[in-house]
C-alpha cells in the first residue's frame, strides 16, 4: 500500500509552506489528502493570487512534477464522511501548515469542528503522528499553553523557524529548511536540505 499522508492548510500565514510540501510530496509515490479549511482557501489565493484547485495550481505555478503513482486527494473541509474524519482510515502521519491560532486551539482543545480539526483529533487519539507549524508572533499565553497541551497530547510543534547556518541565499531555501524539517518528522526522505556534518561548507562551494 502507498504511504498516506493528511496535509492541512489552515488561514494564517504562510501558504508558500504548504505549496512547497505538496512540491515535495507529490514527487514520491504517495497518497496526499489535502484539507484546506474556508479561512486557509482564502488566505492561500491572496498570498500565492490563484484560486482553484491545488494540483492544477501546483503544477501550474509551482512547477510540480508529479510521481506517476502519486495521488493528491482534495477534501471539503465541511465533510465529515470523509475518509480522515475516521480512526479506521490508517495513514502515516498528519501535518498543519501554516497552523492559525484558531486551529491550534481547536486540536488543544478537542473541539473538532471541521475536518481538519476532526482529523487532527483522531490523529491524537490514535497515536498518529501530528506536526502543527503554527504562525503568529509574537505568542500570548494562551497560544502557548495551548501549544504544550498538543504536545502533550503527543502532538509535534514545528515552528516556522529556519536555521541560517546552511546558509541560505533565496526564500526558497529558506521555506525548504522548514519543509525538510516536517518530512523529517513524517519520516519521508527528501533532497531539500543535506544533513548537517556530512557535507563541508567548501563541498558547496561556498
Ligand atoms: C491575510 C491574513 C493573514 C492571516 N494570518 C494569520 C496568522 O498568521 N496566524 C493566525 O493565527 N491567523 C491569521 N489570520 C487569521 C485567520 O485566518 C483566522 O483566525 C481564521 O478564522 C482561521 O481559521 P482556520 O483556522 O479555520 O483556517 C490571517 C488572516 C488573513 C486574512
Amino acid at each position: 500500500m502507498r504511504r498516506r499522508i493528511i496535509v492541512g492548510i489552515s488561514g494564517a500565514s504562510g501558504t508558500v509552506y504548504a505549496m512547497n510540501l505538496l512540491r515535495a510530496l507529490v514527487r514520491q509515490p504517495l497518497e496526499i489528502h489535502l484539507i484546506l479549511t474556508a479561512d486557509g482557501r482564502k488566505v492561500a489565493a491572496h498570498e500565492i493570487g490563484q484560486e482553484g484547485r491545488m494540483a492544477y495550481i501546483l503544477e501550474k505555478h509551482f512547477g510540480a512534477v508529479r510521481h506517476p503513482e502519486s495521488r493528491l486527494v482534495e477534501h471539503d473541509p465541511d465533510n465529515y464522511f470523509a475518509a480522515p474524519a475516521s480512526g479506521s482510515f490508517r495513514h502515516d502521519g498528519m501535518v498543519i501548515l501554516p497552523c492559525s491560532m484558531k486551529t491550534l486551539a481547536a486540536v488543544a482543545s478537542g473541539v473538532a469542528g471541521n475536518l481538519l480539526t476532526r482529523a487532527a483529533d483522531i490523529c491524537l487519539k490514535e497515536r498518529r503522528p501530528l506536526v502543527l507549524v503554527p504562525r503568529e508572533s509574537p505568542l500570548s499565553q494562551i497560544h502557548l499553553e495551548n501549544m504544550l497541551r498538543v504536545t502533550r497530547a503527543g502532538g509535534i510543534i514545528l515552528p516556522p523557524a529556519p536555521g541560517f547556518y546552511h546558509r541560505p541565499q533565496t526564500i526558497d531555501d529558506l521555506v525548504n529548511f522548514v519543509v525538510a524539517r516536517v518530512m523529517d518528522q513524517l519520516g519521508i526522505n527528501h533532497d531539500l536540505l543535506n544533513e548537517w556534518g556530512t557535507h563541508a561548507p567548501t563541498d558547496r562551494g561556498l
